[in-house]
Parts: structure tokens; C-alpha cells; sequence
């Protein structure tokens, strides 16, 4: 018995996925101002003072996924505040895909920016606002990586999708091992209305809330060859992922027409039009039909 069930977790560990979790601490770590956190049951509570903000970062690191968490954004005042939720790889030579929630005074709107970086270059913002108050109630925020795109939504509905169009000569972040981070600092330099306002000390702790936390992604092995890792977290044999399935490569139609209705009503910036930024349409606009 005791065999079998050490040989089952032998399997599954070297499958390597982690399959939704929801305990922070089975998948995160605070990474700095341990005393800005605190925990109420399955809540954490992260908090912005004028001492310092505070972050926490994934224990392992991941090659395609979905990463999934349920944010509560700062109640009330929350202008000069940037809270993120991100993944990133290491090194000069990064990729990153971010969601940053820039705060805004009492009663304004937050906006979501989001980003991707490839090879260390980034510039690629989008901005849009909420069509709900996310002070108000926890909403789920997710980033999904696959070979084919990266694709981030809020409440299940797709805000932006980032496809892999290598076939037209373009690079696509897709052999560094990510991990998944969250942090809450001071940007009042440039996070609310263009930096205009300033973070009101007087209103601090600015708290973020956080539970809900999922990773049901391949696991990167350290001890292991990026080309075994690539081979270890791509389908083949009797490996089936379901980031290889060829739904996941693409919108479905139903995503298709939430994006655009996402786009039509509450997106306020793209990079692909901004024309006085990027007088030379950036590459991969030219090929995104969205
Ligand atoms: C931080 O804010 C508190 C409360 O508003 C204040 O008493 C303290 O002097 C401030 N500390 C710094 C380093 O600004
Ligand atoms: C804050 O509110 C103002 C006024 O409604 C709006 O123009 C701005 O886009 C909002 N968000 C941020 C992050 O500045």
C-alpha cells in the first residue's frame, strides 16, 4: 500500500503539474516586507504604508499554465498606488506578462493596464477600465500561457491576447520558465491621471486582498535541461497537456465577441495606435485582426 502510494506521487511528481491549489503558501512566498502581510484564513492582506509596499512571488517557476487569482483592489483612496499581478522569467532577456491596477482618488475608476515583454522589451501597454467597482468585491484576474498566445482575463472574459506569430518572423516568449508574482508600491510618479495626483499618506495602509489562488501549469525542474524541460511540459507520447490542445491555441468564437465588446467599451489605450509613440506600427500589430 504504502508502495503505491509513493509510487503514485513519484508519477505525479514527475508530470510535474501543480492542479489547483488554493492555499497561498502551498505555491507563493512573501518575497519582501514580511510585516506588511497578514493572513485571515484562506485571506492575505497586503498592505502599502509609507515605509514600504510588499510582494510575494510563486516557490517554483512554470513553463505554460494558467495562473489564476481572486483580488480585491484598495478600498477608498487608493491614488499613487500600483498594485501588479505578473509573470516573469529571469535575466536581461525577460518575458513578462503583466496586469497592473493603478489606483485612483475616492470614488474614480482604477485602471488596468497590461503589458508584454519580450527578450527584455516591453511597450506594448494597453489600458482599459473595469465594468464593475473592484474595491467593492473579489474578482478573478488570470494570465494563460500557452505555445500558441498568452491571454488575460478578468472574470473569465479575455481583455487581451497576445498570439504567437513566429510564423511571420516575430518572436514569442515561449521557452523561459516564468514565475508568478504580486506586489503592491508607490507609482504616484506616474500611476494616477498621469501622475497629477500624488499618494494622500493620510490614507494609509492601502490594502490589497487576495485569495483563490490556482497554478495548473508545468512545473520547471532546476535540476533538469532547458531542452528536458521544454520536452517534459509539451505534449508527446503519453504526455497530453491540455495547453496543447488546439482549443487553446485560439479564441473560441463566444471569446472572440466578449474581446471586442471588451475593446469597443472600455479599452482607453493600445499601443497599436498610438501613432505619435510608435510612428512605424509595432510589427505584431499589423497582424493582430482584434
Ligand atoms: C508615516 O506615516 C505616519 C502616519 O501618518 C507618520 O506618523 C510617520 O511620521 C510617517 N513616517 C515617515 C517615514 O514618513
Ligand atoms: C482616474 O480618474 C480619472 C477621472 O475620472 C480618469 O481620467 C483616470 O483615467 C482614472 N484612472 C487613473 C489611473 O488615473
Amino acid at each position: 500500500m504504502l508502495k503505491d502510494l509513493s509510487s503514485i506521487f513519484l508519477a505525479l511528481a514527475f508530470v510535474g503539474c501543480v492542479v489547483g491549489s488554493s492555499r497561498f503558501d502551498e505555491l507563493f512566498q512573501p518575497s519582501w516586507a514580511l510585516d506588511h502581510f497578514s493572513y485571515e484564513g484562506e485571506l492575505l492582506k497586503m498592505k502599502l504604508d509609507n515605509h514600504s509596499g510588499a510582494g510575494f512571488s510563486s516557490k517554483s517557476k512554470y513553463l505554460y499554465g494558467k495562473v489564476i487569482v481572486q483580488i480585491k483592489l484598495v478600498e477608498g483612496d487608493s491614488a499613487g498606488t500600483v498594485t501588479a499581478f505578473y509573470m516573469s522569467s529571469d535575466g536581461a532577456y525577460h518575458n513578462e506578462f503583466d496586469f497592473e491596477f493603478l489606483g485612483n482618488t475616492s470614488g474614480e475608476p482604477y485602471l488596468v493596464q497590461t503589458n508584454v515583454y519580450v527578450n527584455g522589451v516591453g511597450n506594448r501597454e494597453q489600458r482599459f477600465n473595469l465594468w464593475f467597482d473592484p474595491t467593492k468585491d473579489f474578482h478573478t484576474y488570470s494570465i494563460s500561457w500557452t505555445q500558441r498566445q498568452v491571454l488575460f482575463s478578468v472574470d473569465e472574459t479575455p481583455v487581451r491576447v497576445h498570439s504567437n506569430l513566429e510564423h511571420k518572423g516575430i518572436p514569442f516568449p515561449k521557452d523561459q520558465p516564468m514565475g508568478v508574482y504580486s506586489s503592491i508600491w508607490n507609482a504616484d510618479d506616474w500611476a494616477t491621471q498621469g501622475g497629477r495626483v500624488k499618494t494622500d499618506w493620510s490614507h494609509a495602509p492601502f490594502i490589497a486582498s487576495y485569495k483563490g489562488f490556482e497554478i495548473n501549469g508545468c512545473q520547471y525542474l532546476d535540476g533538469a535541461s532547458a531542452a528536458e524541460n521544454m520536452k517534459r511540459c509539451s505534449s508527446g507520447g503519453d504526455r497530453q497537456y491540455w495547453w496543447d490542445e488546439p482549443t487553446m491555441s485560439e479564441l473560441s468564437l463566444h471569446q472572440s465577441h466578449q474581446l471586442i465588446w471588451v475593446r469597443a467599451n472600455h479599452m482607453v489605450y493600445d499601443y497599436c495606435s498610438d501613432t505619435a509613440r510608435f510612428p512605424a506600427t509595432p510589427v505584431e500589430c499589423e497582424h493582430h485582426h482584434h
